[in-house]
């Protein structure tokens, strides 16, 4: 038995939901780049979870249902006051999901009927957390979600206490169709390998919440502000890149397990990131990013991933840093569910193998000898 290492190019599972062919992503065998352009994030959601595009009553069925769950448990809520002030936006989120469990009488009901049900409230009540978290934290009383609107536009009132301007709910929504969903990466992979036990939803979406975290996958979009905040003026960036490199420290933002070639949600990222800075008269951002691109392409070859430019798109949008990744958890709840939907279908426990590379043939020696 030989290990992969990080199971690089081990094809775990079969799955219809997306693909990643030839650095093509395609969601249901539809293009990335046609979805953003020309779909709204409830759309990709219910085409996640149906496998079809929905019609005009299919879809304001899901958006009355997206609006009905949106509130979250007056359980959840008083103990996410309790939270201290300081905690981590992602480790808040991961407990407060993993405690909306305690108030959902379904949460282990195993039909399919009820698990797409709290799909769908588990992508309506994410969004009011996370506002939720971040209103509180500051002492502000947290906003109750409107009914009848679009995820994006739900988010920014909830989180700002006022009308979200068009703009910003536009570009929001497309970075959530963006991050929706993306094959076998390691968050939906701790989703699907937990629910394989037949553990419940809410648990799956816990562990992916915890594997979506770290900076090697959804932390990397926060870590990019950090390093955009750290240079923090276009003359510094190479001085900045050039030490970083030189001392093999990895970019954060760059790279991918899969695309050697270019993460195709890139591009719209990019450009969404430069007409708002257009917008708000404010270019820099962008024109580091830009900056830095030039510089970890042309010495490193790697290209920037779907977390780099989307640093300065929420930025631009007045987000706390803190609060895109779990943004990318808002988005990618419907691809986790999906998955896990899926899994259940066509369920096999996840158990692989290690390869051992410990010790041999040791004997217990007694206590008072060792
Ligand atoms: N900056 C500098 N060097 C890098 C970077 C980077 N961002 N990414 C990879 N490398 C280098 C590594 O140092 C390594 O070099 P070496 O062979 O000289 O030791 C080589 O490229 C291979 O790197 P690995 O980490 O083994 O590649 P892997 O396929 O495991 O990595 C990953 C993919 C984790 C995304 C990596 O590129 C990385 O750490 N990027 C930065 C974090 C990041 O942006 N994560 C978000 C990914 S997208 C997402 O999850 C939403």
């Amino acid at each position: 038995m030989t290990a992969t290492k990080g199971l690089e190019g081990i094809v775990a599972t079969t799955s219809s939901i997306s693909s990643i062919i030839d650095g093509v992503l395609t969601y249901r065998g539809f293009n990335i780049d046609d979805l953003a352009e020309n779909a709204t994030f409830e759309e990709v959601a219910y085409l996640l979870w149906y496998g079809k595009l929905p019609n005009q009553s299919e879809l304001n069925e899901l958006l009355g249902k997206l609006g009905e769950y949106a509130a979250i448990p007056a359980g959840v809520l008083d103990a996410l006051k309790l939270y201290p002030k300081n905690t981590n936006s992602m480790a808040a989120l991961r407990t407060a999901v993993s405690s909306l469990a305690l108030y959902d009488e379904q949460a282990n009901d195993m039909s399919h009927e009820a698990n797409i049900t709290k799909a769908i409230k588990i992508q309506a009540q994410i969004p009011t957390l996370i506002a939720a978290f971040a209103r509180l934290r500051e002492g502000k009383e947290p906003v109750a979600p409107k009914k009848g609107v679009s995820v994006a536009y739900n988010f920014l009132y909830m989180l700002n206490g006022q009308e979200p301007d068009q703009v910003a709910v536009k570009a929001l929504d497309q970075a959530l169709v963006l991050h929706a969903d993306h094959e076998l990466n390691a968050s939906t992979f701790a989703a699907r390998v937990t629910v394989a036990t037949l553990s419940d939803i809410y648990s799956g979406i816990t562990s992916a919440i915890g594997a979506l975290k770290g900076p090697l996958h959804g932390g990397a979009n926060e870590a990019v502000m950090v390093m955009l905040e750290e240079i923090g003026s276009i003359g510094n960036v190479e001085p900045y890149i050039n030490e970083k490199l030189a001392n093999k420290v990895k970019i954060m933002g760059f790279g991918h397990r899969v695309y050697k070639n270019g993460d195709p949600r890139a591009k719209h990222l990019q450009k969404m990131s430069r007409e708002l800075g257009k917008m708000t008269g404010n270019m820099e951002l962008y024109e580091m990013s830009v900056k830095i691109e030039e510089l970890v392409t042309g010495q490193k070859g790697l290209k920037p991933n779907v977390d780099f430019y989307s640093a300065s798109v929420y930025t631009t949008l007045g987000i706390p840093r803190d609060l895109f990744t779990p943004i990318f958890a808002i988005s990618r709840a419907s691809g986790w569910t999906a998955h896990i939907l899926e899994q259940y279908e066509n369920n096999r426990l996840i158990r692989p193998r290690a390869e051992y590379t410990g010790p041999v043939d040791q004997k217990v020696t007694p206590i008072s000898e060792r």
